[in-house]
């Protein structure tokens, strides 16, 4: 727990990781990292860029050091983490030592009805139909199950919501200590 200073979300596209991450980190005074857009923004390329010109093995290279130097800083921070962040073994050994991580799941239904630019989710234009990103998703449920430490859906619930109840269960889990309120 000592070294264990960032919460961490994970979960499938369309969870609502980036946006509730970005309440967490304005209501508790901590660091924002949204690892796509430092991705992004160290690359200067979109991430379906990256995809189409350098591969997606490439794109978890780049994914592993954003996620490995965020967890390094001494900045207490909230991560938005991609969907896929759980399928390397090395970024669940990360996770797992520098923070305590949150699982946002989400129905594949609601999680497809809230992303509008598919083209902006490589993986999910190429999966094509409903079933295939099920799979997808089943085949990382485990995943996102064993890194969470406190886990919370997100279907059918509104941003604020999301965010009230994982207060709640980091608090009943003993976690306030991560929150930087005043
Ligand atoms: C991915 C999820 C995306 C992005 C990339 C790959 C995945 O992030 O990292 O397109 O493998 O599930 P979001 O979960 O923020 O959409």
């Amino acid at each position: 727990m000592a070294n264990r200073k960032h919460i961490a979300l994970v979960g499938f596209m369309g969870a609502g990781k980036s946006t509730v991450a970005r309440m967490l980190s304005e209501r508790h005074n901590l660091e924002l990292v949204d690892i796509d857009e430092r991705i992004e923004t160290k690359e200067q390329l979109k991430i379906g860029e990256i995809f189409e010109e350098y591969g997606e093995q490439h794109f978890r290279e780049l994914e592993t050091d954003v996620l490995r130097q965020a967890l390094e800083s001494d900045k207490p921070s909230v991560i938005a983490c991609g969907g896929g962040i759980v399928t390397k073994p090395e970024n669940m050994v990360l996770l797992e030592r520098y923070a305590v991580v949150v699982y946002l799941s989400v129905s594949v239904d609601c999680a497809l009805a809230r992303i509008d630019d598919v083209n902006s989710r490589p993986l999910l234009a190429a999966a094509g139909s409903t079933e295939v990103v099920f799979a997808l998703m089943q085949s990382r449920m485990a995943l996102y199950e064993t890194a969470a430490d406190v886990a919370v859906t997100s279907t059918k619930r509104t941003p604020e919501e999301v965010v009230e109840v994982v207060e709640r269960r980091l608090k009943d889990a003993g976690y306030e200590g991560l929150f930087n309120d005043e």
